[in-house]
């Protein structure tokens, strides 16, 4: 059984996909809390799965290091095998980082590593892009760098708004952290042995076609 614990800043969407997969016993992955750096409305999708909830706000800090710090303490806590950045929307200090590394993961709305940072969608929009994606990578030191796991194209459709194009990411996106998810659980993806110098080879889930 793979233990996880999700972080999260906004709706919840891939974490509710990810809850309603732990519900199934067959995949083998159990959500131990889910944190987040708000009181986000996400957090009701944990609070109804009966998982624990913590809520680590920066503003509540002098620093970014004091605030990472409390927040590695309360995912210390659980103790999982696996932390999940599903929609978190803060850069995380590199004592964060490799506290937990290389068992921390994002997931992202482009095709990294087009369109790192927190307006991905709307940056791939403004660049005329024909296609964009997702991507769930592990996290680095560096912003939305880390080495990719797997990866799926959506097609960006003429008039798209932000909203549309985002919401069929999101659609694709659900799946794919599933199933990366999936496979680092049943051993089928070893974080530890990605290759950083070599994003070509991506780990199976990459092929998989979710259209
Ligand atoms: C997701 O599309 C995720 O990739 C993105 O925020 C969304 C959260 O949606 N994350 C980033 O942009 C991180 N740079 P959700 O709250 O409905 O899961």
């Amino acid at each position: 059984m793979l233990s996880v614990v999700v972080l999260i800043s906004g709706s919840g969407s891939n974490l509710k996909a990810l809850l309603e997969a732990a519900d199934n016993p067959l995949n083998g992955i159990r959500i131990l809390a889910v944190g987040a750096d708000n009181p986000a409305s996400g957090l009701e999708h944990a609070e109804l799965f009966n998982v624990p909830t913590f809520v680590v706000a920066p503003q509540n800090f002098d620093s970014r290091e004091a605030w990472s710090k409390v927040l590695l303490e309360n995912v210390k806590f659980y103790n999982p095998d696996l932390v999940v950045l599903a929609g978190f929307m803060r850069i995380l200090p590199a004592s964060f980082v490799s506290a937990l590394s290389p068992n921390l993961i994002n997931t992202h709305p482009s095709l990294l590593p087009a369109f790192p940072g927190a307006h991905a969608v709307r940056d791939a929009l403004a660049a005329g892009a024909t296609v964009t994606g997702v991507t769930v990578h592990v996290v680095d030191q560096g912003v939305d760098t880390g080495p990719r796991i797997a990866q799926v194209s959506v097609a960006v459709l003429e008039g798209d708004s932000e909203f549309e194009l985002h919401e069929r990411i999101k659609t694709v996106e659900r799946q794919l952290l599933i199933s990366v998810v999936r496979d680092i659980a049943a051993g089928n993806l070893n974080l530890a042995n990605l290759d950083p110098l070599n994003q070509n080879h991506l780990a199976q889930p990459a092929a998989k076609n979710f259209h």
